[in-house]
């Protein structure tokens, strides 16, 4: 099995505020964790240390086999903030710009745009049903819609793993589960993928791993073939104390 990441006792404080205790835990390619908690858990937190957007404090990550601390190709990774679609409504770009813009960056989006882009694009978009919206203005879509551009955004990139921080939050239930069938379909093709979600049963349906914060930051990491929805729900609201095999 080929280990894509490993979290060995990560702790992380901000300086008012302790945050992730002794969080240990490996994925392998293809798994999808979920990760649950509640606000405050610092599921954010752990998302925002493995993309070293956070400077790492004690304990360690593995990202393909490297030390965080001197990996470089962070391109590997894909990411959908939990902010993600919370931007300028009048921001002016269409659809297939705010999707190639993480290939290429702002300043060379123009000159570059060539026919092989186009079609990355297109792949992109295809994947995520959003193709006839190319050229649309993100503006002018849904808070659903918007999120698939934005999965297809990460996904032009090609990463190995990608992390989604919270991509169904206020989007209605059809487009949630578009979004959660997408990712399935993802995983299937061995996409390793990492997301959190505060919908439980719909974080148990999708993933094969979870990692559960009970408490502010001490998180319990589980296989999800071991347990019941009953069961996780037992854990995450801290009632049974489980031993995992
Ligand atoms: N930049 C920061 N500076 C100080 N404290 C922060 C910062 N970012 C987050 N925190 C605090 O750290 C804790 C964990 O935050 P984090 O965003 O990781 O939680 P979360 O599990 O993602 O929550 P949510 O479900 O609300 O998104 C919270 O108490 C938060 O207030
Ligand atoms: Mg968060």
């Amino acid at each position: 099995m080929e280990e894509i990441l490993k979290i060995d006792n990560l702790n992380f404080e901000y300086p008012d505020a302790a945050v992730l205790r002794d969080v240990s835990f490996t994925l392998n390619k293809g798994d999808f964790l979920g990760i649950i908690g509640a606000n405050g858990a610092g599921k954010s937190t752990l998302i925002k240390l493995i993309l070293k957007l956070l400077p790492s404090q004690k304990g360690s990550i593995t990202l393909f086999g490297e030390d965080l601390n001197t990996f470089k190709d962070i391109r590997r990774v894909g990411y959908v903030s939990q902010k993600a679609n919370a931007f300028n409504k009048s921001f002016p770009a269409t659809v297939g710009e705010v999707v190639i813009a993480n290939l290429y960056g702002k300043k060379r989006l123009l000159s570059r745009y060539t026919k092989e882009d186009r079609a990355r694009v297109r792949a992109a978009l295809e994947q995520v049903g959003m193709a006839d919206f190319e050229t649309r203005q993100i503006g002018k879509l849904s808070g659903g819609q918007v999120q698939r551009v934005f999965i297809a955004r990460a996904l032009i990139a090609e990463p190995e793993l990608l992390l989604l921080d919270e991509p169904t939050a206020g989007v209605d239930a059809a487009n949630a589960n578009a979004i959660n069938d997408i990712l399935t379909n993802l995983n299937k093709q061995g996409m390793t993928i990492i997301m959190t979600n505060h919908n439980t049963p719909e974080l148990v349906k999708v993933a094969t791993k979870l990692l559960i914060f009970c408490e502010h930051g001490n998180g319990e990491f589980v296989s999800k073939n071991n347990l019941t929805l009953e069961e996780v729900n037992d854990i995450f609201a801290g009632r049974r104390k489980h031993h995992h095999k």
